[in-house]
């Protein structure tokens, strides 16, 4: 058992959490907070118990000078200061006088945001190689460290397994829940069902060889199910298709025919447009000109049959295109299904989540997964280094 923040007596400590405050923002406006709403448990707890609070998170991916300005977490911590209606002090830098004096200063209950550590990825990728010396340099600014970001714990940053290797260590309240609730598909009870989507194959492929031996069904949808049409010899127009993974596809296909399930009809429109004109047709009857861009009710009926003889149910992936209304019909119409079954319901990955949220289903699952990697590395039995990193409790 890994030692938790609950284990610690926080009063007048320096305590680093790191959180996941990676969150969708365009022009500066935060798209879906939910991360943010997450980690309000552990850092209330954190004040309360007046403990001196310093955040560290990442946000995007920062590789030249101008991903800089597009990821700085400034806004972040305007919202946090709303949500937690507390404080937030944001220091716009990683590391120096600056952040050294700010902390030095801190009284008890204050909170500090340090600026987007990822800002270290800039010259040498120092966060992203879990440089030793940047996880010391950080670890000398607390006392102890929480992670309670789990979306980055299978990442080993110089942020989470770099301090952590440097300083007494728990984990917080969001990862404990996340671990609780995903680690029920592990020893799953059956039958199991997995609904898959999203775009690319590539990025399911360790999901996919893993649970298809686990799961007594896959149900493919998004705009990878048209890598799997292919591979099956349909004809899929214009849909995008992951060309390179269709070999992947068929050896999956041939070894497991009675456990992946296809749609058998599709949306379509023939431009890329959101409110483009749409048509619905059995898959074998998708045209040249034709790009697929969510499951028919067909296919929602056909999955429907499954879903309904399920105990477990695990879902990570939207099934079309689901921002734009005339291609969110899938992914609502399963949401209506899962909505009235009797089963364990957990959700994974970020477009997935948010779209569960957004359309108001969110009272009707069983767990809401703050990850997307970390949840299907979880759920693959990996482990995932940033809390294998985290100590054990004292026997
Ligand atoms: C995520 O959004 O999955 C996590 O925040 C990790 O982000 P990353 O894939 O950029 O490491």
């Amino acid at each position: 058992m890994k030692k938790t923040i609950e284990d610690f007596n926080l009063k007048s400590k320096r305590v680093m959490i790191r959180v996941d405050f990676n969150v969708p923002i365009i022009d500066g406006v935060i798209k879906d907070d939910n991360r943010i709403r997450e980690s309000l448990k552990t850092i209330k707890y954190a004040i309360e118990n007046q403990a001196r609070v310093i955040l560290l998170s990442h946000l995007g991916r920062v590789k030249e000078e101008k991903d800089l300005e597009k990821n700085d977490l400034a806004p972040i911590a305007v919202r946090l200061e709303e949500l937690l209606n507390h404080k937030v002090t944001f220091v716009g830098e990683t590391r120096g006088p600056i952040v050294e004096s700010a902390i030095s200063n801190m009284q008890d209950g204050d909170v500090i945001l340090l600026q987007n550590t990822r800002y270290e990825d800039l010259y040498g990728k120092l966060e992203s190689s879990n440089d030793l010396e940047l996880g010391k340099y950080w670890a000398s600014l607390g006392d102890i460290f929480i992670n309670d970001a789990f979306g980055t714990s299978h990442r080993a940053h110089a942020s989470n397994v770099g301090i952590a290797s440097n300083l007494p260590s728990g984990l917080g309240f969001l990862v404990e829940k996340e671990v609780k609730s995903l680690s029920i598909a592990l020893s799953p009870v059956h039958p199991y069902t997995v609904i898959l989507g999203g775009a690319k194959v590539s990025d399911k492929i360790g999901i996919i060889e893993n649970l298809v031996t686990k799961a007594d069904y896959l149900l493919i949808g998004g705009a990878m199910a048209y890598t799997f049409l292919k591979a099956k010899g349909y004809p899929v127009g214009k849909s995008l298709v992951d060309e390179e993974n269709i070999p992947f596809a068929k050896k999956m296909l041939d070894l497991y025919s009675d456990k992946l399930i296809l749609p058998i009809d599709s949306v379509n429109a023939k431009e890329m447009i959101e409110d483009a004109k749409y048509n619905i047709t059995l898959v074998e009857d998708i045209k040249e000109d034709d790009i697929g861009l969510d499951i028919g009710p067909k296919t929602i009926e056909l999955f429907k049959d499954y879903l309904n003889k399920s105990k477990l149910i695990v879902w990570n992936g939207t099934l079309g295109y689901s921002e734009w209304d005339n291609f969110s019909k899938g992914t609502k119409g399963i949401l209506e299904i899962l909505k009235n079954l009797d089963a364990i319901k957990l959700i994974g990955g970020g477009d997935t989540a948010a779209s569960v949220i957004q359309f108001g289903y969110k009272e009707f699952m069983t767990h809401i997964s703050t990850g997307g990697g970390a949840s299907l590395e979880l759920l693959e039995g990996k482990e995932l280094p940033g809390i294998s990193i985290i100590e054990d409790k004292d026997e």
